[in-house]
């Protein structure tokens, strides 16, 4: 059904690993198609607690296919290429995790950033190197980058399009996690256990609650915050979760 992504399900955790590893994984429009498909099928299964996003051991992405990028002048691009695709990775409900070996560049990088937290190879590296086309990141490279490392150093990578090591990369707090490239995917799986018999409702909430942090100002954001927490309490998850503690027991949290 895919041709540019395999997708995998490994009990609860479901894996989109980008594949198209002749051109290190660089993302066209019909990958970014096929990653949205996938994750519209995964946030609908139940089954599916978390996602993976991953490439391979050379390359998370190396960026948007510059070879779509020949042709087109600015109206063409702003009619015809939206990032809709890309921005469906921003919104995805479930708990996203990248694990990224090799380069993740422009568009791989912004993917990445895009997900809610990432686990990365001790090869993994990072950069927005758009500046040396002659253009700029297009998928939120510049704000999401300045938000996570602040803005002169976020200066630094976008002005230059230098790389950034995964060590630069994990003191800046751009990585979770810093594991061997032997086995990168399987110690993202282990990261993510934590999450797999966690709340639905209440992991898509926090989410999308911190996610909320970059767009409001404080006052917003405390706001939204609090009505969240009012409606959890709507949750049958919420019941258990306190049932379970005052009777000194495992949650088993539905969803509901
Ligand atoms: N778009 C399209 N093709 C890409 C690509 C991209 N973003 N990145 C790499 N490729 C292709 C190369 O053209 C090459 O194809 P070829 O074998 O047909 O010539 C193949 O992938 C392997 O890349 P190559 O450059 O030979 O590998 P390398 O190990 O020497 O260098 C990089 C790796 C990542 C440093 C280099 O490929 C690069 O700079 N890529 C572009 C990064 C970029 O500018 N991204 C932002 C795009 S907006």
């Amino acid at each position: 059904m895919f041709e540019n992504i395999i997708v995998e399900k490994d009990g609860p955790i479901g894996v989109i690993r980008l594949n198209r590893p002749r051109v290190l994984n660089a993302l066209n429009r019909q990958l970014m198609k096929e990653v949205s498909i996938a994750l519209d099928d995964m946030e609908k299964d139940e089954g599916i607690k978390v996602v993976i996003l991953t490439g391979n051991e050379k390359a998370f992405a190396a960026g948007a296919d510059v070879s779509e990028f020949k042709d087109p002048k600015g109206p063409d691009m702003l009619f015809n290429y939206r990032f809709f695709e890309w921005e469906r990775v921003a919104t995805f409900l479930k708990p996203l995790v990248a694990s990224v070996a090799g380069y993740a560049l422009g568009g791989g990088f912004e993917l990445a950033m895009m997900c809610d937290m990432i686990v990365a190879a001790d090869n993994a590296v990072f950069g927005q190197p758009e500046i040396k086309l002659g253009i700029i990141p297009g998928a939120g490279g510049t704000q999401r980058l300045t938000r996570l490392i602040e803005k002169h150093r976020a200066m630094e990578y976008i002005l230059t399009g230098k790389f950034m090591d995964v060590w630069k990369a994990y003191r800046m707090g751009v990585v979770n996690r810093v594991v061997p490239v032997e086995n990168y995917l399987e110690e993202t799986k282990r990261f993510v256990k934590d999450l797999i018999s966690g709340p639905p409702i209440a992991l898509a909430v926090a989410k999308d609650t911190v996610n909320k942090a970059y767009e409001l100002n404080l006052r917003e954001g405390l706001d939204y915050e609090r009505k969240m927490f009012y409606f959890l309490f709507s949750t049958q998850d919420k019941d258990e979760g306190i049932s379970a503690f005052l009777e000194k027991r495992r949650p088993d949290f539905k969803g509901r």
